[in-house]
């Protein structure tokens, strides 16, 4: 995928606090392309979201087909892998609820919270990488000083992370933190769908990351959301256990269609 599929920049700075609650999605794709077919179909997505609220929070993870005979749909729903169980059960009942309300018509519908990720679709999706959407993130403001060196780290983080979420006991997460100074700390985050296999992850993480050089060049903090995986980076903690340090930042969006 290159960049040039870019439709969408929202250039409009907002100020995101990491440690924002879930009211506003990050973003949320509704394929056009997959309408309700049926009252049938409509009632099984119904019937599939409330399984997925129910059952994600269990372990923060649950794929399930749901339906009866040839009308199945499925859904997929997860919550990035360091949020504890009371805030994956908020997101994923926020995101269950908001889907259907923002996608009223569609058959293939996902929603991406920073704590969470839901989706659902007429097409059995469960084990395929998908990264034909996507959604990116970066703060407005660049790294000046020593950006070679930051680059540098930044790409030995995302290795040692990267190889960490594909090992089948992580669960496709992985987290670390790297100390760039005394005083600045690079943090950064990758997870993938647990229906996926080591290799496609692999290469979910790797088409994502791939958007850093580009998008996110020099930045202090970039985001990239598919519906396989999720990276991040950031010059202030962001995933749980939390520092002390908050900052607000300048954030930027784009939406990447396929
Ligand atoms: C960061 O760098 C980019 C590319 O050089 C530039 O367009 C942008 O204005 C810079 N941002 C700030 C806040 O200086």
């Amino acid at each position: 995928m290159t960049l040039s599929h870019h439709l969408l920049l929202l250039g409009v700075l907002s100020l995101w606090h990491c440690s924002a609650d879930s009211a506003d999605p990050l973003g949320v794709f509704c394929n056009k392309d997959a309408k309700i077919g049926s009252q049938k179909q409509s009632a099984y997505i119904d019937g599939l979201s409330v399984q997925l609220a129910l059952k994600a929070s269990t372990n923060g993870f649950v794929a399930i087909s749901y339906g009866s005979g040839q009308d199945f749909v499925h859904g997929l729903a997860q919550c990035r892998g360091d949020v504890s169980k009371e805030g994956c059960s908020t997101c994923i009942q926020d995101a269950a609820k908001q889907i259907r309300t923002r996608c009223p018509n569609e058959a293939d519908s996902r929603i991406w919270f920073e704590y969470c990720f839901l989706r659902y679709s007429d097409k059995d999706f469960i084990g395929k990488v998908d990264t034909g959407f996507g959604i990116l993130y970066r703060n407005g403001d660049n790294v000046t000083t020593e950006t070679e060196r930051f680059n540098e780290e930044l790409g030995k983080l995302m290795e040692k992370i990267r190889s960490q979420a594909v090992e089948p006991q992580n669960a496709g997460l992985g987290k670390g933190q790297t100390k760039l100074s005394p005083f600045v700390t690079l943090y950064a985050l990758v997870q993938c769908t647990r229906d996926l296999s080591p290799l496609s992850c692999a290469q979910c993480l790797s088409i994502a990351v791939g958007n850093f050089p580009n998008f996110c060049d020099n930045r202090k903090g970039c985001r990239v959301l598919y519906s396989s995986c999720y990276t991040r980076y950031e010059l202030y903690p962001f995933f749980f256990p939390l520092g002390s340090a908050q900052r607000f930042s300048n954030t930027q969006m784009m939406m990447v269609y396929p």
